[in-house]
């Protein structure tokens, strides 16, 4: 397993990666495992509690998550061509952040209730129904396989302080 750089949106060459809309992936191979665990390192590493590969400069339909809270086991989550099957109709304000939006959070609001499938770790096919946070953070990270940020939801000038927020965190590190 390797630690990978998490691309950030004050960089334009990364930015335009951030954009790209990810492909399918063909088939769970061994090869697409070992990026998976590669996503999971980074994004424990990081520290955050969701990933997809675009954000490691992989533009294709794989997601890591953990959601498990500090002092649980940690419960990594694989999500391979994610699919969202119905949403509800009642939506869920969170604020939310992002590993490649460092030191920023704003609130988005999105349906608080999706029905999901994807093929897991194995390649096996899953359909689940997620809630509360399992559906605000699978909602932002399928974003980014169309290449959306949560920043892409705020008014323009929000967007716009979050960016030059990100840049002079940035750097001050
Ligand atoms: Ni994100």
């Amino acid at each position: 397993m390797a630690i990978r750089r998490i691309l950030t949106v004050d960089n334009a060459a990364d930015l335009a990666t951030l954009k790209k809309i990810s492909t399918p992936v063909e088939a769970v191979t061994d090869e697409l495992r070992a990026l998976m665990d590669d996503m999971l390192e980074t994004m424990y590493d990081a520290p955050g509690i969701g990933l997809a590969a675009v954000q490691i400069g992989e533009p294709i339909r794989v997601i890591t998550m953990d959601l498990a809270r500090e002092g649980e086991e940690p419960a990594p989550r694989y999500f391979v061509n994610p699919e969202i099957l119905s949403s509800s109709e009642d939506t869920l304000g969170y604020e939310e952040g992002c590993l490649s939006v460092p030191e920023y959070f704003d609130e988005v609001e999105r349906p608080s209730k999706v029905t999901i499938r994807y093929l897991n770790y194995q390649g096996e096919t899953v359909v689940e129904e997620a809630e509360g946070l399992f559906a605000v953070c699978i909602q932002h990270e399928m974003d980014h396989l169309e290449g959306v940020l949560f920043i892409d939801h705020l008014s323009r000038l929000r967007r716009d302080r979050a960016i030059t927020k990100v840049k002079k965190a940035r750097r001050a590190a």
